[in-house]
């Protein structure tokens, strides 16, 4: 039996040790044991592969040793770690280190790596460095291993910094190939090891690249079926697919190991086998683990090979084999692949962060990066990695190109264009069929091409080569004979159209005299056998062929008969496709009778593809003749064809594709320079050809064409004329290329074109309706984008219209969406050639038909072309509008008395937007009140007007609106699809509201037509709309509590509308900050209890947990255990919450298994759940690991501004966090998880060192924040460390949520005990200052807080060195500044805020720390904030802004106070001051406040102020109009009959004259010096400690200390 074991040798480094074969077990072992002799023998593998071959290596190694008898015997000892890249670690190699130590190895030992790369390259790192060194022998598993890891003697394991890091060269005594290992490999593996392959020949070995490319499906074949009985050990059981997969394996092990050869430390020529590997490894980094390393490879061999092309170094077909073979092994080939796109680390694909990985390739020296570029397929430009620039990798990667405006620099220009698609097929049949070589120039390589290569291959009906580095394909005809293919094997097709339809006639031209002889069978993927096929098999089938439908009728797989074509009289209905009757044509005359060709069933589609194929095979010596009606001379659809054989042509030049030609000309038109484009002229058979003379003649170029040339001169640049009408129903094709031209074209239409119905500007295109159904609708798609430029259009029923402008009078900057229509990208850079700025979003699109258009404007046209990455995927524009990021405009819809008016100023006036109401909009454009228009039209014709409203609201505002639409705008089926769409990328907000508060509501109001039902039901229909309609939910709450406040709704909404937009959303900054930032956990049934409360149990903390799984509805209060809340009653509880507070909150469901109370597998339900909280804007979702993947990523892409943590709990306390599970979890939920939560239980003190020592080797840079702790009170500590919203408890919480958990305030304490938190001092500055409330602000909050600052006077004579010192030290932790050192503080500091540099005045100085110790200084102002928070609470709820406001005084105070009311959006404010010229100076320090400087207090020229500022000292005012000393205060200055807010800045007394004068006004809100003090104060707090204020206990505090 050994003998028979048949071995393929492949030397490395001057030794024969590779060793390949099939079931080589008892040959290793053997081998190993003869020549490595040892004490022991130590296999290390992983769990998988231990399971499936271990077993086989103990037997061979047990049976061998038992053998010998002489001697010690030598041991055989085995040693499995975890499978997967995460034992490739520093812990894991200790472990295997300790195990062999353990074991007593010595130096001698030899060490056997079986397994996948993984295996080899940490085993391998072992083995280098035990002992100073052993021997080690290589038994790779999977195929990566055997082609690349393996080979080459690189070993390395990864740390957190990056992959492979630290390692070694030490090469192995052997390496044992043993392929029968991959039968047990999965599918995805075996591709991922196929990306080596198909790497290692694209740069080494055209021949080994052509057999990859045309034998994927025979190579996968041979490990699908296993072998049985150890076939293939020997050459006499080897099958021919066994032996093609060995030779493909040591094929390219023979390469690589030659290239190690020369260079094995890898300093040139080794790097040729990272190709694709600068960008995959980058694109990897990202990606990693869910992307294998062949898939990233795979695109980054794409992407680099696109780099050549860049460079000019390799052609388009170079890249299109490669993308094509890449694809047969199922590799993606694009960074859109759906594979990748849909995984949230996607988004972190940008062209900035792929370039900043690769520039710590190992490859590069410096900051210059390398590429191997590939000159053709088979061959590297150099024989090493090449420098390449930043900015052309840029390129490659950026999904939109920007053209950059210009004259081309190649003019006169002369050039070809790729090779028309339909020509392209058909020549290569041809060629294929005939007799003789011919060379095809100018092939557009397909998939339809490069199919039926490989079909005509296995049919041996031709053979074919590419030379000129694959610019020119040389078909060695075979005559038509044609073969059977070898037995077993199919002719596969793929999803390629053409080919399939051509290639069934084909199939009957095969003959065989043997009569047993198998059938031709051909079949294609999944698609392709849902494609039609029919019509031709019934034409064939009728004459005489036999041809078997072997899965559906009418469909591939068949299976023919290789009977020969019998030929004779064949009738064929015509009316589906033209490729039914070319592909006849095309094998007639290989017919056994001469066919005449009859086609039936009515109308024959497509003619002029018909006459197409008649013409090209007139070039290949076959004369078709089409018979005519004797009687009138009409052609007939009869063709009668000679029997003969096809003569090929030397050469055949396939001619360009003359809808691309039309781009290259029109850029010539249109920057008035000259391009000739070669293969085009009159004879072409393609209409688009027509296009030089039609269109760009009567624009005013000059055009010379000849048979086979087309040359276009522009006129100068702006001359072009207007066409006036033009019929392209021949070119329909090129429409969009005359479109932009006629964009531009303003001179007067030649004589008898111009219209009489239009103006003299206008080119009005017909005869193209058909291009409404292309890619996409075509009309539609160039009137959008040119209306981006500024240029009007009109629809026309079969066209449109387009009225030129002059050149500068387009818009630049547009941004162009291709709606992925490879026309549209090209029409639109000819545009770009004119027009500055133009960006084409999409520029991969082109790939349908001119794959390197970008390269050729640059090249051969001489425009260049820059990469443009767009902000993000959504910013992209969608079709026609230009929707800017974080600021597309809001909808509301709801019930007629919802408060969508009141919501939407509220949401606009807290946006800074514009509010929108439908109804006046509707009254407006229709000149009639809503409930007349409804009493005169009905309510369908309402209803059909207010949809169109719709319409146009979103088209004309699709930015910074909040758009307020009318209740029923749901009821019709047309605005219910606008609003889902708009839903989709924007915020559709549903403004929910009780039922029985909006009859109440409704029952007083009169405005807007009465229901013709009762409300209810009106609101019972309508709701499920609503829901479906929108895609998020504002909770008006008007219910428990006895409703909120105005301040509270107003607060709320700022808070909602400012999430869910993204405009301001409302996350925890300390946790972006990395910041210490923690939340408190809501454990309770039912939270309204702890409403009153919320703000001394939020204390210091950062968000709140509503542990959901714990509620319950007052129905089941009694129910314990498992249980599913109702989702109104938890929405219920939520909006009862956000009145209380505004801090984000955390929603979390906790399944029983994770320690919850939620049943686990109610999936649907938790998810239903989870979706709700994002549809009514809660800020972070806590979400399993363990739920289905599925209803987690669907989760992902609706969760807009949210945020996901992804979280992992494991009670049973045996999670080990050094070891491997929890890093997969780890990495899972990452994937996932904006933050990542895994949680523990410690059983010892010495758990939580793992667990820091876990989370130090996570934190680097960019990963993602990290919540990980231990339960149990042995996990305190880890509660204490933890810096990512590390849940706390309250004392006056019932109940902990779990055992362990401590308070904010415990937290604190223990930090600051063990030196995590040091004292820090803060100062008030100023003078006089004794009676400064501001120490019992800060120091009751600093103590309510457990923090260990504290705040102190310092009051100074000047601002000198006693400050200096203080602020320069390293404790400092901020200082608030009063009178009078506002202004003299600023010199010291190193930055200030914006708003403390337009009022000129700092109160807060705040560190910004810079190091351990080092801090600089930055200035901010907070007085304003606190005078616009004091205000905003306290506005009447009527008034959303205020219309106008009165600032009384001119000093610094009065700057804030106008900051802030300019803040508020006060439209006009008052200014008034004893001395004006100092009131004219705020005049001009705030231009935009619209200022108005009045004389006289009490007297106004508009509306009286609802706002109102004093910022003069009390004791100046008085409202005794006796006294003359001081300022009098009459009372008309609370004229405003809708009441307003007065603050008086003064501190002292508390009721000032002007508050006391408010009082006897009705409807006016009062606040005191002392509230704004407080107020600002909590801003300052919050500046300095990132942290709330306790509010409330604070204010007691210090208002206590006020009145004492
Ligand atoms: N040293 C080098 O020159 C070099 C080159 C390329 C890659 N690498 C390294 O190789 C590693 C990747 O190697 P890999 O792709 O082989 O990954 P791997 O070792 O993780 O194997 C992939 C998976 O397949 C399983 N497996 C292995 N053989 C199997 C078999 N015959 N049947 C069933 N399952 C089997 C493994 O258990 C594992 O789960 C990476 O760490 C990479 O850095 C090293
Ligand atoms: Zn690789």
């Amino acid at each position: 039996m050994a003998s028979a074991t048949d071995i393929k040798k492949v030397s490395i480094l001057g030794k024969d040790a590779i060793h390949c074969g099939f079931h080589l077990v008892p040959y290793i072992v053997r081998t190993v044991l003869d020549t490595l002799p040892s004490s022991t023998y130590a296999l290390i593998t992983d769990t998988t592969v231990a399971n499936l071959h271990l077993p086989a290596f103990e037997a061979e190694f047990a049976a061998n040793l038992a053998q010998r008898t002489t001697g010690a015997a030598p041991r055989f000892i085995s040693y499995v770690v975890t499978p997967g890249e995460t034992s490739k670690s520093r812990e894991g190699k200790a472990e295997i280190e300790d195990f062999l130590l353990l074991n007593k190895c010595t130096r001698d030992t030899v060490i056997l790596a079986l397994g996948g790369g993984v295996i080899g390259d940490l085993a391998g790192f072992v083995a280098a460095t035990f002992m100073r060194g052993v021997r080690f022998v290589q038994i790779p598993t999977t195929l990566l291993a055997m082609v690349d890891s393996s080979v080459g003697g690189k070993t390395a394991i990864d740390t957190p910094h990056g992959k492979n890091l630290i390692g070694a060269f030490w090469q192995p005594e052997y390496i044992f190939i043993d392929a029968a290992f991959l039968e047990t490999l999965p599918a995805r593996e075996f591709s991922n090891g196929m990306a080596e392959v198909v790497k290692t020949a694209a740069i080494w070995n055209e021949d080994d690249f052509a057999s990859l490319e045309s034998r994927s499906a025979e190579i996968f074949a041979a490990i699908q079926t296993p072998s049985t009985n150890y076939a293939g050990r020997s050459l006499a059981t080897r099958s021919t697919a066994q032996d093609l997969l060995l030779s493909v394996i040591s094929g390219s092990i023979h390469v690589k190991a030659h290239i190690v050869t020369i260079d094995e430390r890898e300093t040139g020529l080794r790097n040729l086998v990272n190709f694709g590997h600068t960008i995959g490894h980058a694109i990897e980094a990202v990606v990693t683990p869910t992307i294998l390393h062949g898939e990233c490879v795979s695109i980054g061999m794409i992407l680099e090979a696109e780099i050549a092309r860049q460079m000019g170094v390799l052609g388009q077909v170079g890249i299109g084999r490669l993308t094509r073979c890449l694809k047969a092994y199922n590799l993606p080939v694009s960074m859109s692949d759906p594979k990748i796109t849909s995984l949230p680390a996607a988004k972190a694909l940008t062209v900035d962060n792929l370039l900043d990985v690769m520039r710590v390739d190992k490859k590069n020296s410096g900051p210059q990066k390398k590429i191997v570029i590939l000159s053709r397929i088979g061959a590297t430009y150099e024989q090493k990695a090449t420098d390449v620039a930043d900015a052309v990798i840029a390129k490659v990667l950026s999904e939109a190109v920007k053209v950059v405006a210009g004259i081309p620099r190649n003019s006169p220009i002369h050039m070809a264009t790729p090779g028309s698609k339909s020509l392209s097929n058909r020549a290569l049949l041809l060629a294929a069929l005939g007799k003789g070589t011919c060379r095809l120039r100018n092939l557009l390589h397909s998939d339809d091409t490069q199919v039926m290569m490989n079909a005509l291959g296995d049919l041996k009906g031709a053979k074919f080569a590419w030379e000129d580095g694959g610019e020119t394909l040389v078909v060695e005809g075979g005559a038509g004979s044609l073969s059977v293919p070898e037995k077993g094997k199919e002719v596969y097709l793929g999803n390629a159209g053409t080919a399939a339809r051509f290639l069934t006639t084909v199939c009957t031209v095969v003959q065989s005299s043997q009569p047993a002889q198998e059938r031709t069978v051909i079949t294609g993927n999944a698609r392709m056998k849902q494609r039609p096929i029919g019509p031709l098999v019934t034409a064939l089938r009728a004459n005489g062929s036999s041809i078997d439908y072997l899965e559906s009728q009418g469909c591939l797989p068949l299976s023919v008969e290789p009977n020969g074509l019998k030929g004779g009289h064949i009738q064929l209905a015509a009316s589906v496709s033209s490729q039914y009757v070319s592909s006849i044509l095309l094998c007639a005359p290989y017919a056994l009778k001469e066919v005449r060709l009859e086609l039936i069933g009515g109308q024959v589609i497509s003619q002029p593809y018909i006459d197409m194929t008649i013409a090209m095979m007139r070039t290949f010596g076959v004369e078709v003749v089409r018979e005519r009606d004797p009687a009138t001379g009409a052609l007939l659809d009869v063709y009668t064809i000679p029997r003969t054989c096809y003569v090929n042509p030397s050469t055949y030049n396939i001619e360009s594709d003359a809808s691309s030609a039309t781009y290259p000309l029109a850029i010539a038109a249109i920057t008035g320079t000259e391009c000739t484009i070669a293969n085009i002229g009159f004879a072409s058979l393609q209409g688009d050809a027509r296009f030089a003379k039609e269109v760009l003649e009567p624009m005013g170029c000059e055009v010379i064409q000849t048979e086979t040339e087309t040359t276009v001169r522009g006129p100068p640049v702006g001359t072009l004329k207007a066409l006036g009408l033009v019929d392209m129903e021949p070119m329909t094709d090129a429409f969009l290329t005359a479109s932009v031209l006629a964009a531009v074209a303003i001179g007067t239409p030649k004589p008898g074109r111009q219209l009489v119905d239009g103006p003299a500007n206008a080119t009005r295109i017909i005869g193209i309706a058909n291009q409404r159904v292309k890619e996409c609708n075509r009309i539609q798609a160039m009137m959008d984008q040119l209306a981006k430029f500024g240029v009007e259009t009109r629809e026309l029923d079969d066209g449109l219209e387009i009225y030129g402008k002059p050149i500068s009078e387009l818009n630049e900057g547009s941004s162009i969406h291709c709606y992925d229509d490879h026309r549209v990208a090209m029409a639109f850079s000819v545009l770009g050639s004119i027009i500055k700025d133009t960006i084409i979003e999409e520029k991969r699109c082109v790939e349908k038909t001119w794959p390197n258009w970008w390269d050729d404007l640059v090249n051969k046209i001489g425009l260049d072309v820059e990469g443009v990455e767009l902000e993000t995927v959504e910013s992209a524009s969608p079709s026609g509008d230009n929707i800017a990021k974080n600021s597309a405009s809001v909808v509301l819809i709801g019930m007629r008395g919802s408060g969508k008016s009141y919501i939407g100023k509220l949401a606009a006036s807290a946006l800074s937007w514009t509010f929108v109401d439908a109804d006046p909009y509707f009254e407006v454009k229709h000149k009639i009140g809503v409930r007349e228009f409804v009493q005169q039209n009905g309510w369908p014709a309402f209803r059909a007007a207010e949809s169109d409203i719709l319409k146009e609201l979103l088209k004309q505002h699709p930015t910074k609106r909040v758009i307020s639409l009318g209740g029923g705008i749901v009821e019709t089926p047309d605005a219910r699809t606008l609003l889902k769409d708009y839903a989709k990328k924007a915020p559709v907000v549903y403004i929910v509201r009780e039922i029985d508060e909006v009859v109440k509501y409704l029952g007083e109001e009169t405005a807007r037509p009465a229901y013709g039902e009762p409300v209810v039901d009106v609101f019972k229909r309508r709701e499920p709309w609503f829901t479906e309609c929108s895609s998020h939910e504002f909770i008006n709450y008007t219910g428990v509590l006895g409703g909120p406040s105005a301040g509270g709704i107003r607060k709320d909404v700022a808070r909602f509308f400012g999430h869910v937009t993204g405009y301001k959303s409302n996350l925890a900054p300390n946790v972006t900050n990395g910041q210490r930032s923690y939340f408190l956990s809501l454990t309770y049934p039912d939270i309204t209890p702890a409403l009153p409360h919320i703000e001394e149990l939020t204390a210091g903390v950062d968000a709140i947990e509503l542990r959901v799984d714990l509620l319950r509805s007052p129905v089941d209060e009694q129910k314990f255990g498992q249980y599913i809340p109702p989702s109104a009653y938890v929405v219920e509880q939520i909006a009862a919450l956000r009145q209380k507070t505004s801090l984000p909150i955390v929603y979390t469901i906790r399944t029983i298994s994770q320690g919850g109370n939620f049943p686990d597998h109610f999936d649907a339900q938790a998810f239903e759940l989870l979706h709700s909280a994002l549809r009514i804007g809660v800020e972070y979702i806590d979400v399993e690991i363990s739920w289905p993947s599925k209803h987690i990523q669907e989760l992902l892409s609706l969760k807009g501004h949210s945020q996901v943590i992804a979280s992992w709990h494991d009670w049973s306390g045996n999670l080990k966090w050094s070891g491997a599970t929890v890093d997969e979890k780890y990495r899972s939920a990452a994937a996932i998880g904006d933050i990542v939560k895994i949680v523990g239980r410690a059983n010892s003190l010495e758990d939580n060192f793992t667990l820091h020592n876990f989370v130090q080797a996570k934190s680097i840079p960019g990963s993602k924040p990290l919540l990980a702790i231990n339960m149990g009170t042995e996990g305190q500590i880890s509660r204490i460390l933890n810096r990512t919203l590390s849940p706390v408890t309250h004392p006056l919480l019932p109940n902990k949520a779990a055992p362990g958990q401590l308070s904010f305030a415990q937290i604190q304490t223990a930090l600051h005990l063990i030196g995590q938190l040091p004292p820090l001092r803060f100062f008030l500055f100023g003078n006089p200052i004794a009676h400064s409330m501001s120490p019992t602000l800060h120091n009751t909050a600093f103590n309510l807080l457990g923090l260990p600052h504290q705040y102190e006077l310092l009051e100074t004579e000047n601002v000198g060195e006693e400050i200096k010192a203080a602020i320069a030290s390293s404790d400092f932790g901020g200082a608030s500044v009063t009178i009078p050192y506002k202004l003299d503080v600023i010199p010291l500091l190193d930055s200030l805020s914006p708003a403390a540099e337009v009022i000129g005045a700092v109160n807060t100085i705040i560190p910004v720390r810079t190091g351990d110790r080092a801090h600089t200084l930055r200035g901010d102002n907070t007085d304003w904030v606190g005078i616009t928070e004091s205000i905003r609470s306290r506005l009447p709820k009527n008034v959303d802004v205020p219309e106008t406001a009165l600032v009384i005084g001119a000093g610094g105070t009065a700057r804030a106070a106008i900051f802030a009311l300019q803040n508020l959006g006060a439209k006009k404010i008052y200014l008034f001051n004893r001395t004006s010229c100092k009131a004219e100076e705020l005049v001009a320090a705030f231009p935009d406040a619209n200022l108005e400087v009045i004389s006289k207090l009490g007297s106004w020229s508009s509306q009286a102020p609802s706002v109102i500022v004093s910022t003069v000292p009390a004791s100046a005012t008085s409202f005794d109009p006796s006294r003359k000393d001081v300022l009098y205060l009459p009372s008309e200055i609370f004229a405003n009959a809708d009441g307003g807010v007065v603050v008086d800045m003064a501190y002292k007394p508390a009721e000032t004259p002007l508050l006391q004068l408010a009082g006897k006004a009705s409807k006016w809100a009062a606040v005191r010096g002392v509230d704004v003090l407080l107020e600002q104060g909590f801003v300052q707090f919050e500046l300095w400690t990132g942290r709330r204020c306790p509010r409330s206990a604070v204010s007691d505090a210090v208002l206590k200390a006020y009145s004492t």
